[in-house]
């Protein structure tokens, strides 16, 4: 299991709605989600949402009191209370009946009146019948929130509620929703509206249609720098190889195979990229003539001719933008520190971020990583041993001061 992601949920004090669809019984899981990343989570239901979920299975998660109603003997002014202390409010589900009501100003619950008392960002996450959610009314009014500057959710496409088919309306799932509470309790910075293009993984170059050479690189670092960018509000493409891990949340990914493929991406999408940051480790030599049908045993060639392939950093260049900060990895085994002094200035990087593949913690398939940050204009950094999590938001953390500056 990687570690969970501690910042920007602790400390943060989170109201999370739930509204009365099936649905709900997933709202239990986001609940556990933020309070394990450190967020007090105060739990606010409708009536309809306790006919679904019991009050005590949330209180039991976030460890909190749980909100029912408004009209509570001595907590009669709860509705604001909740709603000055939180720091984000997310609704899931967010039921047609609910939106309808917060589109027009009701504050007929406890958690209508505290969406109308509230002044940090909000998260609605539709969740219901496809009919219902297509219905011009429905999308009428959840346009009208999204003007309103509430961030409204795209329903899934999936299954619905037991016989109801599938199609548009089903809740995003808690995982994704845990993310875009992350990004709506980033505190907004460089990154925030800027373009971002991540690599990671490794390329797979084919020795026949069956076979190919490839290397360790599980795509974690990369995938772990994308998903804090997207967090901190940028537009992230990741451009990956075979990944042995997800892909995060809210990225577009454009999957490529070969260091050629991966090449021709970045050269494609670099001149709109404000910020390169190349994790993937790409195969550095391909076979010469890959074969066009399976090597049979009987007459397979013992030695395997190989040729190199593009440098993606070298062959680029010209297409990034005046400006755009460029982040490569130096993936080394000895004289660490030296051998990314040389690449970062051959590759005509901003920084670069050095890490030795002997060390116990580090390099490819761990969780962890322990690295050091070169700059151009100095000030190198050793980091300690840290979740690769961590290390993505230290590296974004220099990027964003290197925007700031130019
Ligand atoms: N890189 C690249 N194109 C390649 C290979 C690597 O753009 N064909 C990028 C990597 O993504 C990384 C940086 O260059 O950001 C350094 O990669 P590394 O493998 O450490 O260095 P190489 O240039 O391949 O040099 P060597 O293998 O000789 O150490």
């Amino acid at each position: 299991m990687s570690a969970p992601p501690v910042r920007p949920y602790s400390g943060a004090r989170v109201l999370l709605g739930v509204t009365g669809g099936i649905a709900s019984y997933k709202a239990a899981w986001l609940a556990r989600l933020l309070t394990k990343a450190g967020a007090s989570v105060d739990v606010v239901m409708t009536p309809a949402a306790t006919e679904f979920v019991g009050a005590i299975t949330f209180e039991a998660l976030t460890g909190r009191a749980v909100h029912t109603g408004l009209f509570h003997p001595g907590r009669a002014l709860d509705h604001i209370k909740l709603a000055r202390e939180a720091t984000a409010i997310v609704i899931a589900p967010a039921t047609a009946d609910f939106i309808a009501r917060a589109a027009a100003g009701q504050a007929s619950d406890l958690l209508s009146a505290c969406l109308l008392a509230a002044t940090c960002p909000v998260l609605l996450v539709p969740a219901m019948n496809d009919h219902m959610w297509a219905h011009a009314q429905t999308q009428r009014n959840a346009a009208h929130l999204g003007e309103l500057g509430y961030s409204v959710l795209q329903p899934d496409e999936g299954m619905l509620a037991a016989g109801e088919g599938s199609g548009p309306g089903r809740m995003p799932e808690p995982e994704s929703i845990f993310a875009h509470v992350g990004r709506l309790l980033e505190r907004p910075g460089a990154l925030a509206g800027k373009r971002v293009l991540v690599t990671a993984g490794p390329t797979q170059e084919a020795v026949d249609p069956v076979r190919f050479i490839s290397n360790h690189s599980s795509g974690k670092m990369g995938v772990a720098v994308a998903a804090a960018a997207w967090r901190r509000g940028a537009a992230v493409d990741l451009i990956a190889g075979p990944l042995s891990v997800a892909a995060p949340n809210g990225v577009t990914v454009h999957a490529v195979e070969s260091t050629e493929d991966m090449a021709a991406a970045v050269q494609r999408l670099l001149p709109d990229s404000d910020v390169l940051v190349m994790a993937a480790a790409p195969a550095d030599f391909r076979p010469a003539e890959p074969a066009r049908s399976k090597i049979k045993k009987t007459n397979a060639p013992l030695t395997l001719t190989l040729a190199p392939t593009p440098d993606i950093l070298q062959t680029t260049k010209q297409a990034r933008r005046p400006g755009a900060v460029i982040v490569g990895f130096a993936l080394e085994t000895d004289d660490a520190v030296a051998s990314g002094r040389k690449k970062l200035a051959a590759k005509d990087l901003d920084m670069i971020v050095v890490n030795d593949a002997t060390e116990a913690g580090a390099g490819f398939g761990v969780d962890t990583n322990r690295v050091t940050l070169l700059s151009r204009t100095g000030g190198d950094e050793q980091l300690p041993l840290l979740p690769k999590t961590e290390v993505a938001d230290a590296i974004l953390d220099r990027v964003e001061k290197l925007i700031g500056g130019r």
